[in-house]
């Protein structure tokens, strides 16, 4: 048996599967959808809800404004950013839909991304192409995999607005190379916008050096929040060159009866009235892996997509369908004679949580590869190395 190198003690591991409670008498392996949370996140949920019950939204509010304040600085801490520059969002969608849809597109700009972008982004291109006469330009796969920097370079000219891209697409186990794609950016003086959404929690993620303007992600997946809240962070920069597409009681302020004030840091992309039980869940996440050490926890999270990528081929009639380059925590597979949905529900009757990836989510790279669906598996570092055989010998047994 392969054991593995973990950056975990035995003391470590144990502990976090102690204060998780979700792992017990399951194999929870759909982390790249909405992982388990901890007790320390579970116990603030509670705690906040139950004040809230107590005295009050606004007043539990008033009462918890210094942690709610803080919580900015948590997302600066871990991104490597400025708290101004963050905002609390619905979702990592809600906050990428807000920030793309108020850069000034006009006819004959053109957007940058790449073959794996997310559905919802690729969507709003469509959209934007559609309504504004904007082109999309996409840069290939590189044959050795990733994107293919050159060609993303020759697609950015003087009419490019902005250049947008996933850092880890939800269904191929790529790492976009979002750093040189971030001196790209900043060469042709182009704004950047980043979905972090699966990287967030599962890499380290330094804004700084990324050189993004703009990035988004969500509590739920692999920073182990609760669902319903993500993150929006935009620079300076951006902000002075966009125009916000809808505007709120909290981006502006009703200042005389025919003007408004536009706040001026990127809480102008907030909601007044959000999830004050969220954000400070959510706080509490990030706190939470902060005190684990992010290198120590991702480095556990890669060890288990290792030593999964390297079980998989073993297990009989399974074919892993990520490409040769994929090493992150997201790894899609297909077994002779069974459909996704049956293995995700075989599964799911022996307590097993697994996910299916499909052709709508990442259509231009799984439909090059011929991909139509798969079973999308993703550990976290609380995931064992004796969850990881139960699935690997309940898959085979299928
Ligand atoms: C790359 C990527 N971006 C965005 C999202 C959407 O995140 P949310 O559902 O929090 O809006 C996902 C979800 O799977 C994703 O994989």
């Amino acid at each position: 048996m392969t054991t593995i190198g973990s950056s975990f003690s035995d003391k470590d591991l144990s502990r976090v599967r102690e204060q998780t409670p979700g792992v017990s008498g399951r194999i929870h392996l759909d982390n790249c959808g909405s992982a388990l949370m901890a007790q320390p996140v579970i116990d603030e949920i509670s705690a906040v809800f139950q004040r809230e019950i107590a005295v009050g939204g606004y007043v539990a509010q008033e009462q918890q404004a210094d942690k709610l304040s803080s919580s900015y600085n948590l997302l600066a801490e871990l991104f490597d950013g400025h708290a101004d520059d963050f905002a609390f969002v619905g979702s990592a969608v809600d906050g990428w839909t807000k920030a793309f849809y108020s850069v000034p597109f006009e006819p004959g700009d053109n957007i940058v991304t790449a073959y794996n972008e997310y559905c919802s982004n690729y969507v709003a291109y469509l959209q934007v192409a559609k309504l504004r006469g904007v082109e999309i330009r996409v840069a290939r796969q590189a044959d050795a995999g990733g994107i293919d920097l050159n060609h993303l370079n020759e697609l950015v000219d003087s009419r490019t607005r902005l250049i947008s891209i996933s850092h880890m697409p939800s269904s191929s186990g790529e790492i976009n190379q979002v750093q040189d794609v971030g001196l790209i950016a900043r060469e042709k003086g182009v704004l950047y916008q980043l979905d972090a959404c699966q990287s967030a929690g599962h890499i380290p993620v330094s804004i700084a050096d990324i050189g993004c303007d703009i990035m988004t992600g969500t509590s739920r997946k692999f920073l182990r929040g609760p669902r319903g809240i993500g993150f929006l962070y935009v620079n300076e920069k951006a902000r002075s060159l966009m125009e916000p597409v809808v505007l709120t009681n909290q981006s502006a302020e009703w200042s005389a009866q025919d003007a408004y004030s536009l706040r001026q840091d990127t809480k102008v992309f907030e909601a007044w009235e959000r999830s004050v039980t969220n954000q400070l869940g959510f706080a509490v996440a990030i706190q939470y892996l902060l005190d684990l050490g992010v290198e120590k926890a991702t480095n556990q999270i890669a060890n288990n997509a290792t030593y999964l990528r390297k079980q998989l081929p073993n297990v009989k009639g399974v074919r892993v369908e990520c490409p040769p380059n994929a090493v992150s925590a997201i790894i899609t597979l297909n077994k002779d004679g069974l459909t996704p949905s049956d293995i995700k529900s075989r599964l799911e009757k022996q307590a097993i949580g697994v996910q299916v990836a499909s052709v709508v989510h990442t259509r231009l790279d799984l439909e090059a590869r011929g991909i139509e669906s798969a079973v999308r598996v993703s550990p976290h570092y609380y995931t064992s190395q004796s969850d990881m055989d139960g699935f690997l010998n309940a898959l085979e047994a299928l």
